[in-house]
């Protein structure tokens, strides 16, 4: 069976989550987000897990929900956490867009978003700017051969970059 669902990837803050809202309303497909359904799977928030269990504990239930995209859900717009690419299943739970950006263009996008204070302070990993741009420079590469389309979103307006991934797909 083609599955046919959207996978998108690529670094905390780069705006998975807004491009799969906009998805939704031009396709008419809904959306689930990895870090929502791991929020609901453990009823506390992805800081809290972080701090009581720690991060391997985390990538863990990434694992856990990689396997169940990937035999329950089609159709479907799915949003990541910028850790989820590494499931070895990802590229069998659908096509997968990488939204590409520099990091300062990700730092930018962050720091001009009414509630900046907030998405910095939800993102364990984006506590330390030196340990994220390491972390960033890790993934690149790696972002880049999973996917299957890369969309280069950095400013770009949101309708373009929908029209990208739709023209694409
Ligand atoms: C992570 C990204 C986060 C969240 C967790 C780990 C990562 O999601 O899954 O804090 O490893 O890059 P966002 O990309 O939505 O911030």
């Amino acid at each position: 069976m083609k599955k046919k669902n959207i996978i998108l990837i690529g670094f905390m803050g780069v705006g998975k989550g807004t491009v799969a809202r906009a998805l939704v309303e031009k396709s008419g497909m809904f959306a689930i987000d990895t870090d929502d359904l791991i929020e609901s799977m453990e009823n506390r928030k992805i800081k809290k897990i972080f701090e009581e269990e720690g991060e391997p504990y985390f990538r863990a239930l990434e694992k856990k929900t990689a396997l169940w995209l990937e035999n329950s859900v089609k159709s479907t717009i799915i949003s990541t956490g910028g850790g989820f690419y590494k499931q070895e299943n990802i590229n069998k739970i659908g096509k997968v867009v990488y939204l590409k950006s520099s990091f300062q263009g990700i730092l930018d996008r962050i720091h001009n978003a009414p509630n900046a204070e907030n998405k910095l302070r939800k993102r364990p990993l984006l506590q330390n700017m030196e340990e994220a741009v390491k972390l960033y420079n890790s993934r690149v590469s790696d972002y880049e051969k999973v996917a299957d389309i890369v969309v280069d979103v950095e400013n770009k307006e949101l309708k373009k970059i929908v029209k990208e991934i739709l023209g694409q797909i």
